[in-house]
Formats: structure tokens, sequence, C-alpha cells
């Protein structure tokens, strides 16, 4: 469908790439439909991805989700998922192409500035489970 969902890691925000970031994906012609500032919890990480329970670096990955405070949206597109996909570039920022936000502005494979959302499927649970019908616009 239409909308995917983003978070702008701990890494992004400590690093001072917010603006940057939503400069980039307002330019690829993503509408910002739901957006807020916010920490995850320990149990919200673990929730969120819980997909990755059983890989080797899940506690990593909760650790460094939770460390500080991320930006959360919903963001709409004609092919919103895939588009978004290509544009944050690779999980490993190392093999992302030129000009992906994540060649752009992310550290590490772990600590890589920005998610997206993979299925249609998914960005609907991922987007509901940070906002309410009345917070998205
Ligand atoms: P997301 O958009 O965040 O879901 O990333 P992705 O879909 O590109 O990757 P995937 O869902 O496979 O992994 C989820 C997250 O786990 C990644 O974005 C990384 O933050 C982290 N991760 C994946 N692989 C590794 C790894 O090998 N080491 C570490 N430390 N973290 C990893
Ligand atoms: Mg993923």
């Amino acid at each position: 469908t239409n909308r995917t969902f983003t978070m702008i890691k701990p890494d992004a925000v400590e690093n001072g790439h917010i603006g940057g970031i939503l400069e980039k994906i307002s330019s690829a012609g993503f509408k910002i439909v739901a957006m807020k500032y916010t920490q995850l919890s320990t149990r919200d990480a673990e929730a969120f991805y819980a997909v990755h329970s059983e890989r080797p670096f899940f506690g990593e990955l909760v650790e460094f989700m939770t460390r500080g405070p991320i930006v959360a949206a919903i963001l709409e597109k004609d092919n919103a998922v895939e588009d978004f996909r290509a544009l944050i570039g690779a999980t490993n920022p190392a093999e992302a192409a030129e000009g992906t936000i994540r060649k752009l502005f992310a550290t590490s494979i772990g600590e890589n500035a920005v998610h997206g959302s993979d299925s249609d499927e998914n960005a609907a649970i991922e987007g509901a489970f940070h906002f309410s019908g009345r917070e998205i616009f």
C-alpha cells in the first residue's frame, strides 16, 4: 500500500542527523503523516525486534535501540515500503549505495541510523505500535 514506518535510531539522533535525514525523506517525496520523539523501553525493543530474538546480536540490538531517544514516523507515498527501503540502503552502510541514508548517516551494521518496514503488513503493525488513530494525519 502507500504507507511505511520508520525510526531515526539513537545513533543518528546522537550524531545530530535528525534534520539531514528528514530532509532526505521529504526530498524523496514521502509525506510525514505521523511523527514523535520518544524512547523505546527494553520491553518495547524486544517486542519490536522479536523476529530477531534468536540472533546472536539480539542483546546488542536491544541495548542500542533503548540507549537514547528516537524519532518514530509514518510516511506516505506510492509504493512506500519498497521505495523507502531503496532510499535507506543496505543494512550494512559499507554495502549501501551512494546517496542512501545509511551511506550518508550510518556508523556500522548495528548502528545504522534508520529503520524501514520490510512489508506492508509489518508497516501497519509497526505504525500501530507507536501511534493511535488520532495521531495519524
Ligand atoms: P531494520 O530496518 O532496522 O529492520 O533493518 P534491516 O531490515 O535492514 O535489517 P534486519 O531487519 O535484518 O536487522 C534489524 C537490525 O538489527 C538492523 O538494522 C541492525 O540494527 C541490527 N543488526 C542486523 N544485523 C546485525 C549484526 O550482524 N550485528 C549487529 N550488531 N546488529 C545487527
Ligand atoms: Mg528489518
